[in-house]
């Protein structure tokens, strides 16, 4: 080949090259729009789709709702089920350091309630209370007074009354009215239950709907009546413990004031027992019996 003819081959090449590279963009931006189009069309179906989805399951909630309310005999709505409510929990505990959990049963009453919610308060301290429902309208402010300060303020029952010896039924009607009144001047419900006698059997734990709160330290102040032997019961106070007392005898509210700050001195945080399950990991469930916070 001569000179001359290479050159002009040189071009011609460079032409077709030319040629070759802008059909190749072409067939590449053709793909590329078809395949955005497949997608949007795609995407419109499934939106469709899950449109109609929604709507299927929405109605077959509703149905089950339906059933549930028809399965229900008239009169008889059980209580309702409480979960722990987080916002009376207080975020600024320290999970490292121990925690007890005091509780006062039979209350309230205002001439010794109004003492331990004092000392409480006064060393950043809560407690649980589990009021008697039929207590409740007479120590309204009382009980009101308790729950303003952060404590958590639980059902034993209405009536006091012995829940192990009674039917279903009548287990059901007791809850229902001790949560009434509760409701009626807190604006809730209350999360746990202490029963009355520390009595549990089968039929409780399948109709009560909420955890039942036992305890681990019995201080027996009702029995001793005496500021000093309640304290001594509580010496071997230890991480995690629910201790038991009432908030109906003056020897009581003397003690208290004794051991709350002795307490926090030791390290203690007082919180309630709402605060201790949930620092400590512990998921309550309703109608089992817990003893303590470990
Ligand atoms: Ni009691």
């Amino acid at each position: 080949m001569s000179k001359g003819n290479k050159g002009k081959d040189r071009r011609e090449q460079g032409d077709s090259r030319s040629i070759w590279i802008m059909i190749s963009a072409a067939v590449v931006l053709g793909i590329v729009i078809i395949a955005m189009a497949v997608q949007l069309v795609r995407l419109n179906r499934q939106g469709e789709q899950n449109k109609s989805q929604i709507k299927t399951e929405a109605s077959v909630d509703q149905e089950k709702k339906k059933t549930k309310e028809a399965e229900k005999p008239a009169g008889t709505k059980e209580p309702e089920e409480e979960k722990i409510r987080v916002e009376h929990i207080r975020k600024d505990l320290d999970p490292e350091k121990p925690m007890v959990a005091l509780t006062f049963d039979d209350g309230p009453y205002d001439r010794v309630t109004n003492r331990i919610v004092k000392v409480l308060a006064k060393h950043d301290s809560r407690a649980t209370f589990f009021v008697v429902g039929n207590r409740v309208e007479r120590y309204a402010d009382t009980m009101k007074n308790a729950y303003n300060k952060g404590n958590q303020i639980a059902t034993h029952t209405f009536d006091h009354g012995d829940l192990s010896k009674m039917k279903k039924k009548q287990i059901r009607r007791e809850l229902k009215r001790a949560f009434r009144v509760m409701k009626k001047i807190n604006g809730e419900n209350p999360t746990m239950l202490r029963p009355p006698y520390g009595n549990v059997n089968d039929k409780m734990r399948q109709t009560i709907r909420i955890p039942m709160i036992y305890w681990n330290v019995d201080t027996e102040d009702w029995a001793s009546r005496n500021k000093d032997k309640i304290l001594s019961r509580c010496k071997s106070i230890k991480d995690g413990d629910i201790v038991l007392m009432h908030d109906l005898y003056p020897s009581t509210a003397a003690a208290v004031e004794k051991l709350v700050p002795k307490l926090r001195k030791k390290g203690f945080q007082l919180v309630t027992v709402e605060e201790l399950f949930y620092y400590k990991g512990i998921d309550a469930k309703g109608g089992k019996v817990y003893f303590n916070g470990r």
